[in-house]
């Protein structure tokens, strides 16, 4: 049996006897690649088949111009440029191929991240991940990524390493899930399709990342001992266990989105993932990634995420970045796994040039596709300079620096990015209708998030004083500006005659004073807005999932003697909201990380210039011990593989655990209230195929996999009306249950369609979704392929994963 057709997970051990595998451990020597390598299976998964050899580009899905391109540039290097073009160097970027001006090549500047491109000045800082999915709206999802691409482009940034998928939010610990969009692969699949779409239209290539199984921080790189060598590994990085349906349902699915919106490269992760690391996991690269969605671009490492050579080139990957060894490619002037190795294990007949050549044509592909070769602005010098990550000090190699320098990029973004953090707030809770503010006489301001930051642009640490509008590491921008929420509120309390009765900033002071005390008048402010934070980052997992800075005790002492007590939280996701259900607190607003325009964005909806239309990207608990799948983190053994991390809970994670278990959430998934109310109506659902067979057609492969998944098979419609006193907009849901049919362990509800949709007061509008085959089938671990079960489905649509209001039945294949 041709050793991809094995599922990983699938077999038990003792039927792969022979089989080769990709194991728990890694070749010391980085070149003397020896089959089989040793083997450690885990269980019944956690093991990964071997899918050798790496398939060769074909340009396929509309490339076909830009890979002749690509392949006579290739023709035309000699083996030491075709070494320098799959190795970083440490440069002016964040990561960096040198150019080859013989040859008119300029080089490639890739650079961070998710939310702004980073290492620049006078650039935006774009709402986050989660915050731009909390607007449900393809729309503004493409904005937000054709504005980032174009900021990237004038900085001369080639390559924006954005957008994420990975973490998609299996834990509502893990520190980096703000910089993906949603703890579900169907809004994170289609945030990811028009992100890159949106990024490449500007220009950029778009990098999807972190692939795959990135769910937690803690201990996603090895431990080294103090000499920080390669070889000097104590222990190593955990290993993501994922069984083989699991990772097609919900980790691999966002990803087919962006293979399918054509994206130009794909970052393997940190971690391993079952048993060998992400980016020396032929399963992962060359089988799921470049068979089996029919990758075209290439894959980078993450920075310091190769752990081989020869050995990740032949698993799939393509780049090495940021091209030093060591942890976290500190220790740059060791070399490379890639660089002279490369040159080295062709000359030697280790590695066949024909690999090599595949992985350049993969680079250069894209970079002819986007026309990047025709008038690229160059980088801007101002980068280099305040580039922390690898200083002038550390660059081995020339950069060639021209241009204008600090060049400000930001164009007429701000008014943007107000708009889509407004869009993205969440309105939770609105008692007595408390928002939107009518002109009130007085008002407070409490909170340590309120006001204006005082350490700086660099959004790196935990601050006390400020407001938070984006979560630290790579992931973060560089804030030119900041409007605060106090200044921001300043600013409409003047125009609309509110006296700003006092601001309280110290949540120390508020927790330990009678708030009466403190503000010292014999009645209430007509509204006390009390703004809380939570701070998330790279390389550590949240320890809790409180609000920061004692901010829950916050809002009860201000509770206790406001009565009109509104809650903001800027925060990376998930948080426990102990005060949600106190009589006192009449509203509450979750703005996640808005990005620079976060007090204008407030105001906006805080007086109801823009009605709220966010809903929720994930769920909220009643309590932060009801959720499942925490990371791993106290492993006190000292083996040097002992960090396992086993998603047993298979394909519940977020609301499909909490519905699998009926337990009562707090706020669920999707949910989201508006100033207006909405009802829906008339559901129908109509073939659009004559008949469906339960596998589908196998066609070519294309980007994005087997083109018959993506075939639209029913159409769902329902009106939507707007039954309430003002326009607003509304986000229909649509969740689909599978018949009995489908093998055990399928979530009872999946979302697997949207739609946004603003309407006047009194407006009914018919909203369609497609169906697709992808969208109604289950991996189907003995066959390895996609198949529609048996047996009624049952549709349902509403306002959230648990508010469903319209329902139909189908079936699509008969017994
Ligand atoms: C490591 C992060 O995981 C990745 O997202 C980022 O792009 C690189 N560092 C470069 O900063």
């Amino acid at each position: 049996m041709a050793a991809h057709l094995l599922a990983w997970g699938l077999l038990a051990a003792t039927t792969v006897t022979g089989q080769q595998y990709d194991s728990g451990t890694r070749d010391a020597d980085a070149f003397s690649y020896v089959q089989p390598r040793n083997t450690t299976i885990l269980g019944p998964y956690g093991h990964s088949p071997a899918v050798y050899p790496s398939p060769n580009a074909t340009g396929s899905g509309g490339w076909e111009t830009a890979l002749v391109q690509a392949q006579d540039f290739v023709a035309q290097l000699s083996l030491d440029e075709k070494a320098d073009m799959v190795t970083g160097q440490f440069g002016p970027c964040v990561g960096n191929i040198v150019a080859i001006p013989r040859l008119n090549f300029s080089g490639l500047c890739l650079q961070d991240g998710p939310l702004s491109i980073r290492v620049a000045d006078y650039a935006s800082v774009f709402p986050a991940g989660v915050t731009v999915a909390s607007t449900w709206d393809r729309q503004v999802l493409y904005e937000r990524g054709f504005a980032m691409g174009q900021e990237f482009k004038a900085k001369g940034a080639h390559v924006a390493l954005s957008p994420v998928a990975g973490p998609l939010g299996r834990s509502a610990y893990s520190g980096r899930n703000w910089e993906g969009f949603a703890a579900d692969p169907y809004l994170t699949g289609v945030a990811m399709e028009h992100t890159i779409q949106g990024h490449q239209d500007a220009g950029v290539q778009a990098t999807a990342k972190h692939f795959i199984g990135n769910e937690q921080e803690t201990q996603r790189n090895p431990t080294f001992n103090s000499s920080g060598t390669v070889t000097d590994i104590i222990q190593e990085a955990v290993s993501s266990n994922i069984d083989d349906r699991t990772i097609h349902e919900i980790y691999l699915w966002p990803f087919a989105n962006a293979a399918r919106a054509k994206v130009a490269s794909f970052m393997c992760s940190y971690q391993r993932l079952n048993g060998s690391y992400a980016c020396e996991n032929s399963k992962a690269l060359n089988g799921l990634l470049k068979e089996e969605l029919g990758f075209q671009g290439y894959v980078m490492s993450d920075w310091g995420g190769t752990h081989s050579g020869v050995a990740s080139i032949e698993s799939g990957l393509d780049m090495d970045m940021p091209g030093g060894l060591g942890s976290y490619g500190t220790n740059v002037k060791a070399g490379s796994f890639f660089g002279g190795n490369v040159t080295r294990a062709v000359t030697n007949g280790t590695l066949d040039e024909s690999r090599l050549d595949d992985m350049i044509v993969r680079i250069m592909t894209p970079y002819y596709w986007l026309n990047q070769d025709q008038d690229f602005p160059s980088v801007d010098p101002s980068s280099a300079d305040i580039n922390t990550f690898s200083p002038r000090s550390s660059w081995l190699r020339e950069f060639n620096l021209t241009g204008e320098r600090s060049r400000d990029v930001r164009g007429d973004h701000g008014p943007i990015i107000r708009r889509h953090a407004a869009e993205a707030t969440i309105l939770l809770k609105n008692k007595h209708n408390a928002l939107p503010l009518k002109a009130p006489k007085t008002i407070a301001v409490f909170g340590n998030d309120a006001g204006e930051v005082v350490t700086g642009p660099l959004n790196q640490d935990v601050f006390e004083y400020g407001t938070l509008a984006a979560g630290g590491g790579s992931g973060t921008g560089r804030f030119t500006y900041l409007v605060s929420p106090l200044s921001a509120i300043s600013a409409r309390a003047q125009q609309t005659g509110t006296k700003l009765v006092q601001n309280w900033l110290n949540n120390t002071q508020i927790v330990s004073s009678n708030v009466s005390d403190l503000l010292a008048i014999p009645t209430p402010p007509e509204a006390c807005l009390v703004f809380l934070k939570t701070w998330a980052e790279e390389a550590a997992d949240r320890e809790h999932l409180n609000v920061d800075f004692n901010g829950a005790e916050v809002v009860e002492s201000v509770a206790a003697f406001c009565n009109n007590t509104i809650v903001v939280t800027h925060s990376s996701g998930i948080n426990e909201l102990p005060f949600a259900n106190h009589p006192n607190v009449t509203a509450i607003l979750a703005a996640h990380y808005p990005g620079q325009e976060s007090g204008n964005s407030i105001v906006d909806v805080l007086y109801g210039d823009v009605n709220p239309s966010g809903h929720l990207p994930y769920t909220i608990a009643r309590n932060g011990s009801d959720y499942n799948a925490p990371p791993t983190t106290a492993v006190s053994t000292t083996g040097r593989y002992d960090w396992q991390s086993w998603f047993t809970e298979r394909l519940e994670i977020d609301y499909r655990y909490f519905d699998a278990h009926n337990i009562p959430v707090l706020y669920e998934f999707g949910f989201g209230l508006s100033y207006t109310t909405f009802n829906l109506s008339n559901i129908a659902i109509e073939p659009l195929v004559d008949s469906i067979p339960s596998a589908p057609e196998s066609l070519p492969i294309q980007p994005g996999g087997n083109p018959a998944l993506w075939e639209p098979l029913y159409n769902v419609s329902v009106s939507v009306t707007n039954s309430g006193p003002v326009q607003g907009a509304a986000v229909p849901q649509l969740y689909v249950t599978f018949p009995d049919s489908t093998p055990s362990g399928t979530p009872p509800r999946q979302l697997r369609g949207f739609d946004k949709v603003l309407l006047d007061k009194g407006e009914s509008r018919t909203v369609s979704f497609e169906l697709m085959r992808r969208d109604l089938s289950y991996w189907d671990i003995v066959s390895q392929e996609w198949r529609i079960p048996e047996g009624e489905f049952v549709v349902r649509v509403g306002f959230s994963s648990r508010d469903l209001r319209e329902v139909v039945r189908v079936t699509p294949v008969s017994s």
